[in-house]
């Protein structure tokens, strides 16, 4: 099984305008809300592979409710930690008129640490050995930059082998701490490792620690470290809507691939694609099977040589 750590679930709110101008009053022509944040984003893809999923996370205030409701009709299986703070709601404004996006994000509730107590003992308590879980995006606030480190170690002791997909201290100390998968951007990448080397360069370095690492590159597609060799996923070309979400798309590929036994770069291809379908609409979610095994079958990989 698959789960997916939901540390900033959030209910995501799209309001389309005709033309967007800041400091007048508005009114939307069309509204949307559905469950998100991160882990939220990947699990939902995963159902959309077909795989089996439990989310477990933060969940506070009047939100909560919705997002129960929003998950329920999903069939996503969840296992929430009520917090006493309210789960945030993140607004996007489209502007018709340029296609523009504006998002406006809040910074989220503060954890307390008996809060975060409780969501250990909660993971700890819905994984089994062999399982796969997926932590992306930045710890909660009130969280201490150690945490994703932690949860690794506690993970390895139960045979669940972890994904991180984050930047920052949390990178570093999930990478410290010896985590099986990194999948961050370049940015994230060299947010956490505080290197001025070429993207390759850097991916090699973190493999010294980490069994798989992915360095996810937008359009350019992706760098992957594995079993001491070097690759380079060119993504397809496609007509880009909105690649918000293509990195938690390319998370829950990998993840899927990984599920049902693929190898490393098997499962790097259906990541590859399913980023790129994330791209392909506004929502951040991949399209059909179809669409996704169509780009699947457009994904080139090349191994590069090792930089010395
Ligand atoms: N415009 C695009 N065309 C084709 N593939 C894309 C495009 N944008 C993203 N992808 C695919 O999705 C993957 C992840 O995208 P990206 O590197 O933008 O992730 P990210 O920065 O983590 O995004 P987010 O955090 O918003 O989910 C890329 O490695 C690539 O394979
Ligand atoms: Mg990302």
């Amino acid at each position: 099984m698959i789960i997916v750590l939901s540390l900033n679930t959030a209910i995501d709110r799209v309001l389309q305008v005709p033309l967007l101008t800041p400091g007048t009053v508005m009114r939307a022509t069309e509204t949307r809300s559905f469950a998100g944040g991160k882990g939220i984003n990947v699990a939902r893809n995963l159902l959309r592979l077909g795989e089996q999923v439990r989310v477990v996370g933060f969940l506070g205030g009047s939100a909560a409710a919705f997002i129960k409701e929003r998950c329920a009709e999903l069939g996503l299986e969840a296992r929430w930690v009520d917090i006493a703070g309210e789960t945030r709601t993140c607004v996007t404004v489209l502007d018709a008129a340029s296609g523009g996006q504006t998002v406006l994000n809040e910074p989220g509730p503060l954890i307390t640490p008996l809060e975060i107590e409780r969501l250990l003992d909660a993971l700890q308590a819905s994984v089994s050995p062999g399982d796969l879980l997926c932590i992306s995006g930045t710890a909660a606030r009130g969280m201490p930059d150690s945490a994703y480190g932690h949860i690794v170690q506690r993970m390895k002791g139960v045979g669940v082998r972890v994904l991180v997909d984050a930047g920052g201290p949390g990178l570093l100390s999930a990478i410290e701490a010896g985590v099986w998968a990194v999948a961050p951007n370049e940015d994230e990448l060299r947010s956490a490792t505080k290197a001025d080397a070429p993207v390759a360069e850097m991916a090699r370095t973190v493999a010294g620690e980490v069994e798989i690492v992915l360095v996810t590159l937008g359009r350019d597609g992706c760098i992957a470290a594995v079993d001491g060799r070097l690759w380079r996923a060119r993504a397809p070309q496609i007509h880009e809507l909105n690649a918000v979400g293509s990195g938690d798309a390319f998370v829950a590929g990998f993840l899927s691939a990984t599920a049902q036994g693929l190898e490393p770069m098997e499962a790097v291809r259906l990541a590859v694609a399913c980023g790129a379908s994330n791209a392909l609409r506004y929502e951040p979610w991949i399209g059909s099977r179809e669409e996704v095994e169509s780009l699947r079958r457009q994904v080139e990989i090349e191994n590069l040589a090792l930089p010395a």
